[in-house]
Parts: structure tokens; sequence; C-alpha cells
């Protein structure tokens, strides 16, 4: 367990469900991405609600003793929580309970049994509904690129649940208006518009993908070429989708089994992507080799020198910007400018010709980020 003062509240998200084994699978749906507080009992909810209010509830309508709606009344009847998201869930479509909520204002329903995907895509809509409902003032070809790879991150997150494998198609689809614009060079309203999205991994992914195919381009590569490089940085970090919510969001330093852990999302992530039939090589490259470094000091391999080619060396210092100038819970983005410097002290670890070659291109493309 976190100390408190370690664990963001931003993303917290409380399940009040009768049911505990409904609770649990949400506990792990979800614990990536949120931290999640569970609630049988429609006082104790209240009571905690109250005291904390969650980012969002998912409320479901057989809450002890009473069900759903009486706590539903009494969480809108608290000026504080009115406008807390909740997403009311039933056994039924029919159920009188979803029925209700509607009325008293619920605006998100869920009929069980539900996907994880639906689940994370209700929360994403709730809690980023403000974040993402701005996606509307940016032109279509970028909005279409946040959209399609929102959606394709939660179909991903399904595939790693039900061990299934991943079919390319899902990446170079939603990677398609996002390679249109970077060739446009019509790419930071992208950057922009997840500035305040709560799922880190996902903007991050985005913005390694972003940076990754600005790079890709401007050093000539093109069309499809460009669409593996775009979607090797989208699904570079897919295994910590696994990784728990308090680790990935840990802002003390962390313990040798934590970093482990944090480390074993690069094995993780390799084993899914090898499972795929078509994935391209370049994008499992990228997935496989973001962390090695020169010196042979990185990981999960400790590749070295010439066992690192150029696709691999601008992964593994197109991932160490994007997390130096990341936007996280805890912390503010590093400037870009002080990000490159950072990393020109890293002489050993990254290929300084590539990083002096991209320094410019770099610092255009993150001005959009300040
Ligand atoms: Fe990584
Ligand atoms: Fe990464």
């Amino acid at each position: 367990m976190q100390p408190e003062s370690t664990v963001p509240s931003k993303a917290l998200v409380c399940v009040v469900d009768a049911n505990p084994k409904f609770r649990a699978d949400v506990v792990t749906a979800l614990t990536s991405f949120y931290e999640v507080v569970e609630h049988s009992e429609q006082g104790a909810a209240l009571e905690w609600i109250a005291f904390h209010p969650p980012a969002a509830v998912i409320l479901d309508e057989n809450v002890v003793p009473r069900g759903g709606l009486p706590l539903l009344r009494e969480i809108f009847c608290v000026p504080e929580l009115d406008r807390v998201p909740i997403i009311c869930t039933a056994t039924n479509d029919r159920s009188m309970f979803l029925a209700d909520a509607i009325g008293l204002g619920a605006r998100t329903t869920l009929v069980k049994p539900f996907r994880r995907s639906a689940l994370l895509q209700a929360l994403s809509k709730e809690i980023n509904g403000k974040v993402e409902r701005s996606w509307v003032r940016i032109e279509p070809v970028q909005r279409a690129a946040l959209q399609r790879t929102t959606q394709a991150f939660n179909a991903v997150a399904d595939l790693i649940v039900d061990g299934k494998p991943l079919p390319y198609q899902i990446l170079s689809d939603a990677c398609g208006p996002l390679v249109q614009s970077v060739q446009a060079g019509r790419y930071k309203d992208m950057l922009n518009a997840v500035k305040d999205h709560d799922n880190y991994t996902y903007v991050h992914s985005l913005r390694v993908s972003i940076f990754l195919s600005v790079f890709g381009y401007s050093i000539g590569i093109r069309d499809r070429d460009l669409v593996t490089i775009a979607s090797g940085g989208l699904i570079h970090d897919a295994g910590k989708m696994s990784v728990p919510y308090h680790i990935l969001n840990k802002t003390d330093r962390l313990t040798d089994e934590e970093m482990q852990v944090m480390r074993d999302h690069v094995t993780q992530t390799a084993t899914f992507l090898r499972s795929s039939r078509d994935l391209p090589q370049g994008a499992l490259l990228i997935a496989e080799q973001h962390h090695e470094k020169l010196d042979g000091s990185g990981y999960p391999r400790g590749l070295k020198g010439t066992q690192l080619n150029e696709l691999s060396r601008m992964a593994t210092i197109i991932d160490i910007f994007s997390a130096l100038t990341d936007r996280r819970v805890y912390k503010e983005a590093m400037e870009p400018a002080q990000a490159l410097h950072l990393m020109t002290q890293l002489k050993g670890q990254l290929d300084q010709s590539l990083l002096k070659m991209f320094k410019t291109v770099l610092l255009d493309t993150a001005h959009s980020m300040i």
C-alpha cells in the first residue's frame, strides 16, 4: 500500500456494487489507469465519496441495503458532488434503475456483462469528457487520429486481457490519420489536445508515435513505412497496461521489486506483439528495444553499439524525450530545450549524432506542448 501522499488523487474511481467478484474484476480492469476504491454499502459509500470526491463513480443497482437509486439521489443532493460523473450498471437493459438514473441526470449506463473496453471507454468519456469534447474544435484529420488511437488503445487492452493476438490492422487503421497529419505538417493540435487527458500510457504512447513519425518523415520515410513507425510508437508500452497504477504513477523512488515490475513491461509487450501474425518487424523492434542504451546499460537485453540499429536508437531517444516532457499527474512537463540538454549529457547511452540531427525538429514539434 502506498503512503497517501505519493498516490495522485486525480483519477480516483469508486465502484459501489454488492457483488465482490464484480468489484474485483473492475479493480483488475482499471488498475493500470485509475486508483480504484470499492464499496458495497450505501452509507459507507456516500460517506467516503463525500470526503474524497472521485473522478467517477461506477454505481450498481444492487447496492446494499436498498439499491443504487437512493445512493444516486443522495450523491446528487450534495452540491460538491453533483458534477461527479456516475456510470450506472445493471444486469438487464430494461432495469428500472437505469431508467430512473437517466431520469435523475446520469449520462452513462452499462448493462452487465460488459467488456473492459466498454468500461474504459465509458470512464474515459466521462473523466476526459471535457478534454475529448474540445477535440471537435480541431481539424477533422487530427480529430480522427485522436479518436482512432484511443479506440485502438482500448481494443489492444481487451486483446491483452483475453490473451488474443494483435491484428496489425488495428494499429495501421488507427495510425492512418496520424501519419496523414504528420506528412501534412499539421500535428501540433493533437499534442495540445491531449495535454489534460488522464490516461498517461495513452498520452505518452501517442506522443511517442507522433515524435517518431516526425523523425521518420524528416529523414525521408513515407506512407506505409511511416505507418509502421507510428504503430511501433503507439504500441511500444502496451505491457504497461498490466503495471499497477501505484507503481506506474509512483513519485518516490521505486523499490527493486517495483522497478522489476516496471521493467517487465518490455518483455510483456514483446510477448504480446510476437503473437501477432502480421506486425511489421520495425514496429516490433521499436517496442523491444526502446529501453536499450548504446553502452549496454539498458534493458531488457543490455544490447550495445552495433547491436542497435538506427530505428532502435531513435526509439530510445524519443522515449526518453517524451518521458521527460510528458506532463504527469504528479509533475509538470520539462521544457523541451532542457530535456534535450539533459540528453546530451547521456553521451555513452544515446546516439548523439542522431540526437543532434533531430534536435531542431524536436524543439519545433515540442513547442506546441508549452
Ligand atoms: Fe517503455
Ligand atoms: Fe515509453
